[in-house]
């Protein structure tokens, strides 16, 4: 099997595509040797999945991993027998550390250790990209005028890619990113471009050639937008476009063709990803006061006027792809639980659910989310002027449509729901942990451990393990190459 490292590993979303990719007679081509992650919950949801997969690949019994996700078994009952030993076996790999300078020998030393002395080492992947908090556009934006800003130490967490780089020379790496990165600047200097000129010559004298798993051209001639994956082309039912680098050893490069992603026959949508799903109503939170309206009368007045001005331009569903969703579907299936796990709605405020349910109802009329300001004047909150021109609160609401692949899953979800309205104005809530995993296309048996915010957190972090399957996929077929 093809050894992994996985740096920055969060939840594990590119590692589980990475780790489900068998070769045509079945057999599982890449093994994980390590998963570095800070974050204590990402961590014990990188030991959980771990278990299973070990479970999984030695064919033993699954039951007690199920009991437990379902909350059917304390973890306490089902450390027994072959899940103890499965657990201690798969858990010695996922390493929790804050990676940076002052940890670099301990993480260096567990790298050696993993990979075994350098004469005995063969073909190996790093996977995992340095945090994005620095290149977001967002998080530039917040931290304009900051003195502090050029010199954080995120901005050269990257460093830490490299120093893995140079020092154990995977033969080829998988980055992701950010798309801020691409505009990011360092000082005067472009942050791409200074990562790509490191990347081309580490000071230990190894090279890599920088190639894009989604335009097929001469590395020589990429332009940083060739770099960007679309997941929407790909099966997941979101839009989420990131940066995403295949490195590939320059001593190894003349033998290892160039291939990228075969793009889907159409979107995933919301609706195929959701359909199954229980429906659910939220639970509500008198944290505020309530507001007193008739708000049938008002969700009346909504649609009427919707009706009038504006159903003539209703956004039409984009192109479904039938195989797309076949594809999804057997992913993300898992027959042996009873209903979707993590499925449990947050508590709202009454006066939200009367706006999601009034937007859910307007966003099917028009094919598109509405916007705030299209919310009759008894649903604007009293303290808010929102007409008001550059006021934020116009985009504080967001309805995900049916019939459209959704908008970004941002770890941000966390905190607000209000981006996430369900499209189905009966259920009249944000959606819960497992749609939100579900667009991310996390396999339905897949586990977030730790609190639901912490859960919301880690999904919204992940690359979508649909598409990280996918760019296994190509790197496996690649690599092949090597032992001809
Ligand atoms: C964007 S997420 C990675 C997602 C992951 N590749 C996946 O597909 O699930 C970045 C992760 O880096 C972790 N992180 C940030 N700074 C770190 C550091 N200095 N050392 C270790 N982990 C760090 C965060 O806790 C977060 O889980």
């Amino acid at each position: 099997m093809f050894p992994i490292i996985d740096l920055f590993a969060g939840p594990g979303g590119l590692n589980e595509g990475f780790s489900s990719v068998r070769d045509e007679n079945g057999a599982f081509v890449y093994k994980t040797l390590a998963s570095f992650e800070m974050d204590s919950f990402a961590c014990q949801t990188l030991r959980l999945r771990a278990t299973y997969r070990e479970l999984v690949r030695s064919e033993r019994d699954l039951g007690p991993y199920f009991d437990y996700i379902q909350g059917k078994k304390s973890w306490q009952s089902i450390l027994t027998g072959d899940f103890r030993d499965a657990y201690f076996a798969a858990k010695t790999h996922v390493y929790q550390v804050e990676l940076g300078a002052e940890n670099r020998p301990e993480v260096d030393d567990f790298i050696e250790k993993q990979l075994g002395s350098e004469s005995n080492r063969g073909h190996w992947a790093l996977i995992g990209g340095p945090p994005c908090q620095a290149y977001s556009l967002a998080g530039r934006s917040r931290r304009k005028g900051d003195e502090t800003f050029v010199s954080d130490h995120k901005h050269f967490l990257y460093r830490e890619y490299l120093h893995i780089l140079d020092k154990f020379k995977p033969t080829v790496f998988v980055m992701e990113n950010v798309k801020g990165l691409l505009s990011s600047k360092n000082g005067e200097s472009s942050m791409f471009q200074t990562i790509l000129g490191d990347l081309a010559n580490l000071p230990g004298g190894t090279h890599y050639q920088i190639r894009s798993l989604v335009v097929d051209a001469d590395p020589a001639n990429l332009e940083p937008s060739d770099f960007i994956i679309r997941a929407e082309e790909y099966g997941v039912p979101q839009k989420r476009h990131r940066v995403i680098l295949l490195g590939v050893r320059s001593d190894v490069a003349p033998r290892v063709p160039r291939r990228i992603l075969k793009k889907a026959d159409g979107a995933v949508t919301v609706r195929a990803a959701l359909q199954t799903m229980p429906s659910v109503r939220a639970a509500t939170s008198s944290r505020r006061p309530k507001i007193e309206l008739d708000w049938q009368a008002v969700q009346e007045q909504a649609l009427n006027e919707v009706r009038l001005t504006e159903i003539t331009n209703k956004v039409e569903p984009v192109k479904s792809g039938t195989l797309a969703i076949d594809a999804y579907e057997s992913w993300i299936s898992e027959e042996a639980l009873d209903t979707p796990i993590q499925h449990v709605p947050r508590a709202h405020m009454v006066s939200d659910l009367a706006r999601y349910r009034v937007m859910a109802e307007l966003a099917g009329l028009l094919g598109k989310s509405p916007k705030y300001t299209d919310l009759p004047a008894a649903l604007h909150p009293e303290h808010k002027n929102i007409t008001r021109e550059g006021t934020p609160f116009t985009d504080r609401f967001r309805v995900q449509v049916w019939d459209a692949p959704s908008t970004t899953v941002v770890s941000h979800i966390s905190k607000d729901g209000h981006y996430y309205i369900h499209p189905d104005p009966e259920q009249t809530r944000s959606f819960t942990v497992r749609e939100a995993a579900r667009l991310q296309s996390f396999p339905d048996n897949y586990f977030f451990e730790g609190p639901r915010t912490q859960q919301f957190h880690q999904v919204g972090n992940a690359v979508p393990p649909l598409l990280s399957k996918q760019i296994g996929d190509v790197v496996a077929e690649m690599l092949g190459f090597l032992d001809e």
